[in-house]
Order: structure tokens, then sequence, then C-alpha cells
């Protein structure tokens, strides 16, 4: 599917959604509404995705087992918990491109971060240094940080940010690429955004790994905006280990678990260094209550607790509806739509500056938006029944996610800018 710039207008954007047969999808999702009962144009997905209508009752069946077979939710037919961390393993896979024995569901995305970089990061001799891009997501920098404290070292010393040009808003990959080979003899790890949770970049993930392998590092990846969002393929791209919630893009619920995914290289040779707990002993014998742990293979090995059986339920319901649609059919819809928006700003808003790039492969489906007065422009679409969000100082970020934003959602979200602009009169369009 192709747009057009002369097509920017509320009647093409409809005949755009009607001709699409992947519009539809948004019928499956439970999507928020304005004070008048309308559904809001949503695009904060790369906050918070929207709620997938069979959510609610796979949530109350897992409640319904509970009370109808207590304790024996565990193993009898109806509750099945005990394998239920491990049902999504499959699709996930197919969704990041891995292995289904290197994917493991368990945690939250930064505590995920920390268990892996505790096996992964051995600083010893001169490797001590960790490097991240910027603009980092707090959480991920203060987990380094905190990495490189509790093994003495001083994140001033050993922490490397490799950012954006002065003047510019995302970062060169020649730049860290450069600042990889830079400090070539005292990188332990590249912990590396797949996509920028603040510009909306897309990272050449193979590329940079092959960069940080170059040197003798570890490549790890927070991909917590790119799973579910752009086709990935870290099996074969090397990654060591990646990290991700599945509360943006894939749809599964407010701190919904986080995922992992361990390289099979890895997986099960880093047993003794990684930090562990009786849900990664293997199925067939957790029951035994040895005391030498008998590891699962793979990043089952990987997981530490029991996994919340309430919070694992959404993440079905999503992973199957990502099944049924594949990734190839979401991401061609996600790049038109994404230009869409992109052309809707540019036409109707001309006050917005897009700091995401302009390339279509460089980006998944978020545009960030530099705009004056930003934080008032959003509370304003907000009141227009638009959702999309603000990060300092001066971002306004918008998600067309393909499954349940429609063609006539993002020209709202542009209109609504435009109309909350602060001299907008001279440029309303018809559409
Ligand atoms: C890039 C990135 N890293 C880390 C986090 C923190 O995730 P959590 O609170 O699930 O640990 C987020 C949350 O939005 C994020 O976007």
């Amino acid at each position: 599917m192709t747009t057009v710039k002369a097509a920017i207008g509320e009647a093409s954007a409809l005949a755009l959604d009607a001709s699409d047969p992947m519009a539809r999808w948004r019928d499956r999702f439970v999507v928020p509404t304005g004070a008048d009962g309308r559904p809001k144009a949503y695009l904060a997905g790369m906050s918070l995705g929207a709620q997938p209508v069979g959510a609610r009752e796979a949530v109350e069946a897992v409640l319904d087992a509970w009370g109808r077979l207590g304790v024996d939710g565990w193993f009898a037919p109806g509750g099945g918990w005990l394998e239920a961390d491990g049902a999504v393993r499959e699709t996930t896979a197919r969704i990041v491109g891995a292995h289904p024995a290197e994917i493991a569901t368990l945690n939250t995305l930064t505590i995920n971060l920390h268990l892996a970089m505790a096996a992964f990061f051995r600083p010893a001799g001169r490797r001590t240094a960790i490097l991240i891009d910027a603009p980092t997501f707090p959480s991920d920098r203060y987990a380094v940080e905190s990495q490189l404290r509790h093994h003495g070292l001083d994140p001033a010393v050993d922490l490397v940010v490799v950012g954006p040009r002065s003047g510019e808003a995302t970062v060169r990959v020649e730049d860290l690429e450069g600042a990889i080979h830079e400090h070539r003899e005292r990188l332990a790890l590249a912990l590396l955004a797949g996509v920028n949770y603040a510009t909306g970049q897309l990272h050449d993930i193979e590329r940079l790994t092959a960069a940080v392998h170059d040197v003798g590092a570890v490549a790890g990846w927070d991909l917590a905006h790119a799973a579910g969002n752009v086709p990935l393929a870290i099996h074969d791209a090397g990654v060591d280990f990646a990290a991700w919630c599945t509360y943006k893009y894939l749809n599964s619920g407010p701190g919904a678990l986080g995922q992992l995914f361990v390289h099979e290289r890895h997986a099960d040779a880093m047993a003794a260094r990684r930090l562990t707990g009786w849900w990664g002993n293997d199925e067939s014998t957790r029951f035994e209550m040895a005391d030498t742990i008998d590891p699962a293979p793979g990043a089952a090995g990987w997981r530490i607790s029991t996994p919340p059986i309430l919070s694992l339920a959404p993440i079905g319901v999503s992973m199957a509806m990502f099944d049924a649609v594949g990734m190839t059919a979401l991401r061609e819809r996600s790049v038109s739509i994404t230009a869409y928006l992109e052309m809707a700003i540019d036409s109707l808003v001309p006050d917005a500056e897009i700091i995401t790039p302009r390339d279509p492969t460089a980006r998944g489906s978020q545009l960030s938006i530099r705009l004056p007065h930003a934080q008032a422009r959003l509370a304003a679409i907000e009141a227009l029944d638009v959702s999309a969000d603000f990060r300092e100082p001066d971002i306004v970020r918008m998600a067309p996610v393909p499954m349940y934003v429609s063609y006539h959602d993002a020209w709202r979200a542009a209109r609504a800018l435009a109309d909350t602009g602060p001299d907008t009169t001279a440029q309303r369009s018809p559409g």
C-alpha cells in the first residue's frame, strides 16, 4: 500500500481505512474512549499498548480456575499454569527472530537487564567499560551505573555514552561504531536500544552487534520499543542477550511480564555464572526439591521465580494476534500509516519538527515531534480525544500502531496538533 501527499485529508484517510483489510483488527481491541464515548485516536502504544478484547476473558479464566481448582490449577487440565510461561515462547520467537529455546518470559524489563548483566558483565583486567547510546531511557542508565558500582567501578570512568552530535537529534551509526572501536580494549559490554524511546530511531542491530563483537565485547539489546514494532532477527544477528517488556507494542497490559533472549551459544554455557532460583530448574525434576539445581535447558533455565499467572494471561491472547497477522503484514501497514501521519503533520502542522528518522527503514511506528509549547499542546490534543505523550524537553510522541490505529486516527492526531498550535488559524486545511 502506498500513500501520497495529495491524499491528506479526512475523506482520504477514511478511504484508506475502507480499502485496507487490516483496518478491521481495530475491532479486536478495547480502545479508550473520550468523554462523549467516542473512541480516542490512541497513539500512545509506545507507552502502553491497547487492550486486546480477549484479555479480560483470559484473566477471568485464571480467576475462575483458581477458584475452582485452587492449588491443583498448577497441574490440572483447565489450569495448566505450570507450562503457562512457556506457552508464548514460539510466538515470541517468531516476533523477535529467535529460536523458541532462546526465549523466557519472566520478571520485568529492568530486572531482566540486571539478571543478564549479572551473568554477562564480568569486568576483568582492562575490560571494565559499558557503552550505551543516548538519549538513554533512565532505567537503563541507572541499571548500568549500578552494575558498575556493584563491581566497585566508577561510572564517571567506565560508562561510555554515545549520543547525537550537537544540533542533531539521533545518533549516527558511524559514531557508535567509532566509539566502540575507540574503547576497544576496555569495552566489556554494549547495551543498546533497538528502537530509541525518545527519538523512535531504529538501530541496525546486526551491524552494531558485529562491531561490538569485533572488539571482543558483549552485545546486549533493550528491545522495549522494538519487539512487536519492527521485524527482528536477533538470533541471526548474533545478539548475546536482549530484554524487552510486553506492555508496549506487545499489548499485554500495564506492568505485564518481561521477556529475555539469551543466544543459544550462551544459554546453557552460562549456567554457572547466572543468578538462579527454583523456576530455572527443569520442570520434570523441580518438585524433587533437591539441594542442587537441575537447570532447564536454554533460556528457560534463566527463570527464577514462580510466574504471575494472572499477568501471563493477556500475553497469550496478544501473542495469538501476532501469529494471526504476522510481522510482515504488520510492518507493511506500519510503514504506510507512519508515512501517512508524517505527511499529515508535515502538511498541517508547520511548527512541528519530526526528529524521528525520515527513512522508513530507520524507524518503527513512532514519530517524535519537537513542538513549541509541547506539553501544553499535548494537553490540548488530549482534550480532543487524541492520546499521545510528552517527553522532556519538548517532544510529543505518537505511535500509529498498525493493529489498532486507523489512518483516520492518524489524520485526527495531526489535525488536533494543527488546531491547538499557537498560530494555526492561517494553516487550517479543508481536511
Ligand atoms: C527503553 C526502556 N527501558 C526500560 C524501561 C523500564 O521498564 P520496566 O519498568 O518494565 O523495568 C522502559 C519502560 O518504558 C523503556 O522504555
